[in-house]
Order: C-alpha cells, then sequence, then structure tokens
C-alpha cells in the first residue's frame, strides 16, 4: 500500500537532525516523521519525503497556527463529543486538513466544512482529503462566505479563516459572529477596503495625509487598522480579542492573528471604534453594520 511504503520513505529520510536542521527545535503541531501521509496528500512532502523550501513556509504556517489554537481546541473537544468548525477560504485545505488530523490524533471527534468560492480548488481539496483519507471528518463546500446561511449549518463551534482575501476575513468574523461560535480565529491577508477608501482622501490635507498621500504606507497601516477595527467590533459582539503574531514574517509576511474567544461584550467598544474611525479620516468597515453593538 502506497500511505505505509511512503510512511516508511519518511520515517527513513527525517531523521533527528534533519528534523532538527527544519525545526530549529521549534514545538509543532506535526513533524514530518509523525504525519507523512497527510503532509504528502497536501503536496507538502515530495515524493522523496523531502520538503522543498517554498512549501516549508505552508508548513510552518499551519502548524504554528494549529499549535496556538491547542487550548481553544482542547477546550471545545472537552466540552463537546464533536467539535464543528467552518473553514473559510479554505483554499487547497492545508488548515482544514491538519485540523482533522491533529483531532483524530488525539482521539477527538471533529467535523469540519471547508468553503471557498472557486471550483478547482474545492475540487482539489476533496481529491486530498480522500487520499489523507480524512473524508469521514471533512467536507468541501462551493460557496461564497459571506453568502453562507447560518441557519443553514447548524451548530458550528469554530470559524477559522486563514488568509482569507480582504473583505473575506470580515465576512468569516461576521459568519462566526451569526453562528454564536466560541471561537473566531482569523489571519487575514490583503486588507484593502479601508486602503481603498482612504485613496479617496488622497491630497485633502489634514493630520493622516502623510498616511493618505503614500499609497505603499496607506496599503501598510490601512492593514493594521483594518484588523484594530475588527478586533474593537469583535469586542462589542461579545468576544474578548487579541491579536498575535502566528508565525515568523519568514514564513509569511501575514502572520497576524486575530483569536476571538465568546465571552461578554466589551460596552465601551462601539465608542472605542467609534473614536478610531474618526482619528483615523472618517473611514470605516462595512462589518460594522453586519455586527451587533
Ligand atoms: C490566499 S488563499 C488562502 C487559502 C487557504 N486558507 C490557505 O491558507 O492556504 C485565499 C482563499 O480564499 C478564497 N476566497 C476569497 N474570498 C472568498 C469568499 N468571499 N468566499 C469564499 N472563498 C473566498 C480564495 O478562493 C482563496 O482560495
Amino acid at each position: 500500500m502506497w500511505s505505509t511504503r511512503f510512511s516508511e520513505r519518511a520515517r527513513a529520510y527525517w531523521t533527528a537532525e534533519r528534523t532538527q536542521a527544519l525545526t530549529g527545535g521549534k514545538r509543532l503541531a506535526i513533524l514530518p516523521a509523525e504525519a507523512p501521509g497527510l503532509l504528502r496528500a497536501l503536496g507538502l512532502l515530495d515524493g522523496d519525503a523531502a520538503m522543498a523550501p517554498d512549501r516549508a513556509r505552508k508548513f510552518f504556517q499551519i502548524n504554528h497556527l494549529v499549535r496556538l489554537l491547542e487550548p481553544q481546541l482542547a477546550a471545545m473537544h472537552a466540552a463537546h463529543t464533536v467539535v464543528r468548525i467552518v473553514d473559510a477560504g479554505c483554499g487547497r485545505s492545508y488548515l482544514t486538513l491538519l485540523l482533522a488530523h491533529c483531532a483524530r490524533m488525539r482521539g477527538a471527534g471533529i467535523e469540519i466544512l471547508g468553503v471557498d468560492r472557486d471550483p478547482d480548488l474545492i475540487a482539489e481539496c476533496r481529491r486530498r482529503t480522500e487520499i489523507a483519507e480524512l473524508s469521514d471528518l471533512v467536507h468541501f463546500e462551493v460557496d461564497n462566505v459571506g453568502e453562507l446561511e447560518p441557519a443553514k449549518l447548524g451548530e458550528i463551534h469554530a470559524v477559522v479563516a486563514l488568509h482569507a482575501c480582504d473583505t473575506a476575513t470580515c465576512d468569516a468574523i461576521a459568519l462566526g459572529v451569526a453562528l454564536g461560535a466560541e471561537l473566531i480565529a482569523v489571519a487575514p491577508c490583503c486588507q484593502a477596503e479601508l486602503a481603498r477608501a482612504w485613496s479617496s482622501l488622497e491630497g485633502t490635507g489634514g493630520g493622516f495625509a502623510p498616511v493618505w498621500n503614500a499609497p505603499h504606507l496607506r496599503r501598510e497601516i490601512a492593514a493594521h487598522l483594518t484588523d484594530a477595527m475588527r478586533m474593537t467590533l469583535l469586542r462589542g459582539a461579545g468576544y474578548e480579542v487579541t491579536a498575535a503574531e502566528f508565525a515568523g514574517s519568514e514564513h509569511t509576511p501575514k502572520n497576524t492573528l486575530l483569536r476571538a474567544i465568546r465571552g461578554t461584550a466589551d460596552a465601551d467598544a462601539a465608542r472605542a471604534y467609534a473614536a478610531l474611525v474618526a482619528a483615523t479620516g472618517g473611514c470605516g468597515l462595512r462589518l460594522a453594520e453586519r455586527l451587533p453593538r
């Protein structure tokens, strides 16, 4: 059987020295020798069980992300027989399948729905899932995250999104809040909504003019302020939120994780959001109209 043969090859290849050279001794959710079949299915290990440098970046992204979420995942597994998760903008299912694999390894119940608007990617996800022998735990749908109907999804405990483009991260947040998810974990990328709004302020003067007038700074600073606004909005919607670096910038420059855990609403959040919007030029996020405040 190919998986047995490949596992033997991978265990022989991933000596302690090679593993140490790859990981630098960091604790990870999985090491190559521990999950060769999964990593081969995901295309992160080559046929000879080696890992190409560009594949290592994705390997570290998903590994670090899952490690960071372990306390929340463990708490959800303790509370629910089957933890149900939506992976919004799942792409090629790297995170989706690692989450399922880790739950299986710990003998915990999990069901994951991966959603992506690209039908070719979803076909690839299904192929990978079959190879990784995780089809009993993971399903996929072609859909727009912003158009998912919460009532049709049933009980969902967590919504995750790794690099869901631009406002798709807001869609994932809005979905998580609408579902009352216990955990919403998003690693945003290409946050462009605010930068687009700021571009209309170019040349208007004002305290933020040096930022509005420099397209590069506009994009960079808008990305962080977008995340600050998202955090504030999530607090108003009843979540305790942190922002943390989940992977080194050598693995991805988009390495911020917003981790929101359902708790009590911050009564000051609406004021804080309005103050942040006012201080930076008056442009906010459409997400503000979609969340309870
Ligand atoms: C940069 S990729 C990240 C994929 C995956 N999460 C990963 O980290 O490998 C972003 C993915 O989000 C999907 N996407 C973007 N906007 C979406 C939306 N509104 N609804 C569903 N999928 C979306 C894209 O098709 C793409 O596969």
